[in-house]
């Protein structure tokens, strides 16, 4: 299987997914970076390590079918299986959604259906919630609404600022979104309507429980 990133800014998500890439931890060829921002660093990541990069800029399309009609064309001649939004900026048309039907992830900052949008960390912390936490879902045409993969959850502490928050998400993040594309890639993830259901693997059992042991992302509070 091939897939590429879609990333719009730093690319830290995509970091941590091409290390995984790299141990093996995900067992699929990162044969693309896409991004709408020639600015983005994720770019610059995907390049120093020899991966093939695209950008298409919004501005130069006259509307978004058209975009992502010329995504498309891009996708197939590299011939990417599956799609990875990490921290992906832009909304994509139904028409695409439907071309990659179930074969689209995504992660965001908070736990959804709360804080949806773009500003997810911000929005938990302004809130004043006493849990916060990432999602990571695949995507369908309403915005980050598709069914769940994995969550995780954690205590706010009411030390917390906006800059310790968001270092503890995307701590989290970048060992969870390896983990959820790694069972998606090896076909452990059913879905059924809005459900889920991580199957476990034959051989070793106990692997699948892992996957969503919450201990296993615990992240300290801050002291
Ligand atoms: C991540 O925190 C991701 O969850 C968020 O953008 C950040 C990208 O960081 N995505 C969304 O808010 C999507 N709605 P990165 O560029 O360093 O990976």
């Amino acid at each position: 299987m091939r897939f590429a990133v879609f990333a719009s800014g730093q690319g830290s998500n995509l970091q941590a997914i091409i290390e995984a890439v790299q141990k093996g931890v995900i067992k699929s060829e990162l044969a693309l970076v896409f991004s709408d921002n020639h600015k983005a660093f994720a770019l610059k990541r995907a390049q120093a390590v020899g991966i093939k990069t695209l950008c298409l800029e919004r501005k130069d399309y006259v509307s978004p079918q058209s975009y992502d009609r010329d995504l498309l064309i891009y996708l197939k001649e590299a011939q990417i299986d599956f799609i990875v939004l990490a921290g992906f900026m832009r909304l994509l048309t139904p028409f695409f959604i439907k071309e990659y039907y179930q074969r689209i992830l995504n992660i965001h900052p908070a736990l959804l259906p709360a804080f949806k949008g773009m500003q997810g960390i911000k929005d938990t912390f302004t809130y004043g919630v006493k849990v916060a936490g990432v999602t990571v879902h695949f995507v369908d045409d309403k915005i980050d609404h598709g069914p769940i993969i994995l969550q995780q959850a954690f205590k706010v502490s009411h030390k917390e600022t906006l800059e310790s928050l968001e270092a503890r998400i995307h701590k989290i993040e970048h060992k969870f979104y390896p983990k959820a594309i790694a069972l998606f890639v090896e076909g452990r993830l059913k879905i059924r309507g809005r459900k889920v259901t991580i199957l476990e693997r034959s051989a070793s059992p106990s692997v699948a429980k892992d996957a969503v042991d919450q201990k296993e992302f615990d992240s300290p509070e801050p002291s």
